[in-house]
């Protein structure tokens, strides 16, 4: 293990990992790998009424996490962050493998996040059998990225539902970016009923508009400039969708600005109902729709997306 100035690190007799930083008395993020032992730590701290705000990762933290973890500390007593690169949530072999995993980094900006436990558990513990599970999300996980990578949302479903039922968190915190991700949670919550609040924080973005994601770190310096035009495409369409006379002029209109730039190349610009993500037809089949997009960078694959409607 790579000891980071000017953090400190204790191994405890549990084989919890205990950070320090340096100057600091009295705070440690504990690292917990055992679901055992997360669960009896969790345990001591309800007993004495904290509640707990729940954020799970894949790791390699950017701002937007930072975004999740400051919501779900301010929100809760203690902040518990999970990092596991879930297998079966990805549809290429060569996604998972080249998938970053700055472990020490990570811990760091956990660290300073205040960040009070990190769950970090190995494949073994997460799935100790092959995962059989098969969730029924109607067609929620079948438009849009179910249509372009079968079976991730349940790869998704079966991580989050495990992690839920470990952590058995107050509150959970995802992301707006990934919002047909959001509403498959919801679903997941409603289902199951599970006892955690689901919660969604808006997209953080880059001063350019850009969504922040890990993938970003991919992008060429010409893929990079390219990028905020998604942004600027989804702010365009909220200020003046009802200019257009049906749902898939405006989704036309989008593909076609996109595309106009050579460093992108849309893979759907869809105009959804924002509860059953469902293609809307016109303007007046339903008030709240939501714009979502997925666009090729090269070979990176940006998400966004835009209500078009006031909250
Ligand atoms: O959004 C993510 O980072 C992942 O899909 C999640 C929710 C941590 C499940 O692996």
């Amino acid at each position: 293990m790579v000891l980071f100035f000017p953090y400190r690190f204790t191994p405890s007799k549990k084989g919890c990992l205990f950070i320090r930083p340096k100057g600091c008395n009295g705070f440690y993020m504990k690292t917990i790998r055992k679901v055992s032992h997360l669960k009896e730590e969790l345990n001591r701290h309800r007993k004495d009424g904290k509640t707990i705000g729940f954020v799970p990762t894949m790791g390699a933290l950017h701002p937007g996490h930072m975004s999740l973890l400051g919501t779900a500390k301010a929100e809760n007593d203690l902040l518990v962050c999970s990092i596991f690169v879930n297998p079966i949530q990805f549809n290429e072999e060569g996604d998972l493998d080249a998938y970053p995993r700055p472990l020490e980094q990570d811990q760091r900006l956990l660290l300073e996040q205040g960040c009070h436990i990190l769950f970090l558990p190995g494949e073994g513990e997460m799935y100790p059998d092959k995962p059989r599970e098969r969730y029924d999300f109607g067609r929620l996980d079948k438009v849009m990225e179910g249509e372009y990578r079968p079976g991730h949302f349940n790869g998704v479903a079966i991580v989050v539902h495990r992690l839920l039922k470990m952590v058995a968190p107050h509150r959970a915190y995802f992301g707006e970016k990934d919002f047909q991700q959001l509403q498959v949670i919801n679903k997941l919550v409603e289902m199951t009923g599970l006892g955690t609040r689901i919660v969604a924080v808006p997209t953080s973005r880059e001063a350019d508009g850009l969504a922040r994601s890990s993938r970003n770190a991919r992008l060429t310096p010409e893929q990079r400039k390219a990028a905020p035009l998604i942004y600027k495409v989804l702010k365009e369409a909220k200020d003046r969708y009802l200019g257009f006379t049906n749902p898939k002029q405006l989704e036309k209109w989008a593909t076609e600005v996109i595309s106009s730039n050579v460093h992108l190349r849309p893979q759907y610009v869809r105009v959804v109902d924002i509860n059953s993500l469902e293609k809307i037809e016109q303007w007046t089949d339903n008030e709240r729709c939501i714009l979502c997009v997925a666009v090729f960078a090269g070979d990176v694959r940006l998400i966004d997306n835009m209500r078009l409607f006031n909250k």
